[in-house]
């Protein structure tokens, strides 16, 4: 069963894999409520309870497509930590008139937008708010002032960001009536960036997990006809049996989970089996030299 932590000193707690939606309405065959209503199930049975997705997902249909799945079930929301984002906006169906693609902090596109994701998920709040990237032309005030009053109102329990450098970390915490609970970044053996620019430490001293998107580095780790891949898949061929016969995607996440961080990875599969299998990560504890054995793989050359 994959346990519940503390993502912050006085943060919620979330299972230590949490399952990701940006892709649910990407494959015609599994996009319907009742599949999602089987993964969301699966998930429950696994020990998966977070859910992470966003205003923008599906160009905006995916949080009324979680919606929909969560009203064929009452009570199920209540099982759940919901993990939404907003501010990024782009011209689309429902929005014609956007002459292109801007990124907006400002406190009263945050309300405007957490309100509509209450809507369209039909709950009555959200355990966690991120900002999904920085918006270079607000001010940390502004983006802070609107975090702060959702916060306030209780239409979210927690508030965080994406993407955010440690300086804009830094700053936006500032300005927080409670500090933000985790930077949900990029972070897989293909994308290895928290490692060096500071994030996985800046989430040490202040003691906050980072989220870790697309641990598969969106598939392309499952694709060995990539040269890292090849070497990552050729190096887990040899690990496998060490580790009870783990599989490139058990290996990958358990790599990430190695951080000292403690990063919680956002699972991306459709498939249920696929799901199933991710379970088995959370209880692999990868030796020194194989952690960084894979670092080698996927960098092509040792350590420097
Ligand atoms: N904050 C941000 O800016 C941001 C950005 C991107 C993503 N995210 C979050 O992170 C989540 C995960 O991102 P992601 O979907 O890119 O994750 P990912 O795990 O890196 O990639 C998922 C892709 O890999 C495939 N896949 C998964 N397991 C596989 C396996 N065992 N063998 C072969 N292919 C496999 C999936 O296809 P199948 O469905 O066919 O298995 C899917 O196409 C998203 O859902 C979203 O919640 C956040």
């Amino acid at each position: 069963m994959i346990q519940r932590v503390p993502i912050a000193p006085n943060g919620p707690s979330f299972s230590k894999l949490i399952y990701g939606t940006w892709r649910i309405l990407d494959d015609a065959a599994t996009a319907t409520a009742e599949d999602l209503l089987r993964r969301l199930h699966q998930c429950l049975d696994l020990g998966i309870t977070t859910v992470d997705t966003a205003e923008i997902y599906g160009l905006y249909k995916v949080e009324e497509f979680i919606g929909e799945t969560l009203k064929k079930e009452p009570g199920l929301r209540d099982k759940l930590e919901i993990v939404t984002k907003c501010g990024i906006y782009v011209p689309c169906e429902f929005h014609p008139e956007r002459r292109t693609a801007f990124y907006n902090a400002e406190a009263s596109r945050l309300v405007k937008s957490t309100e509509k994701s209450l809507r369209l998920m039909g709950i009555d709040h959200i355990d966690l708010l991120l900002v999904h990237r920085p918006d270079w032309l607000t001010g940390a005030d502004e983006t802070a002032a609107g975090l702060n009053k959702l916060l306030k109102d209780g239409k979210i329990r927690a508030a965080g960001v994406s993407n955010y450098n440690v300086h804009q970390f830094e700053l936006l915490n500032s300005r927080m009536d409670q500090p933000l609970v985790t930077n949900q970044v990029e972070f897989s053996l293909l994308h290895m960036d928290p490692i060096y620019d500071g994030t996985g430490d800046q989430c040490q001293r202040l003691g906050i997990k980072p989220m870790a998107w697309s641990p598969l580095g969106k598939g392309a780790l499952m694709d060995s006809t990539q040269p890292a891949s090849a070497r990552i898949h050729a190096k887990c061929a040899e690990l496998g049996a060490k580790y009870d016969g783990a599989t490139v995607d058990q290996l990958a996440y358990a790599w990430i989970m190695a951080h000292p961080s403690q990063p919680l990875p956002i699972i991306g599969t459709n498939k249920l089996d696929r799901l199933i299998a991710t379970a088995k990560s959370a209880g692999i504890r990868l030796e020194r030299e194989d952690w960084y054995a894979l670092w080698t793989a996927a960098k092509g050359h040792g350590i420097p």
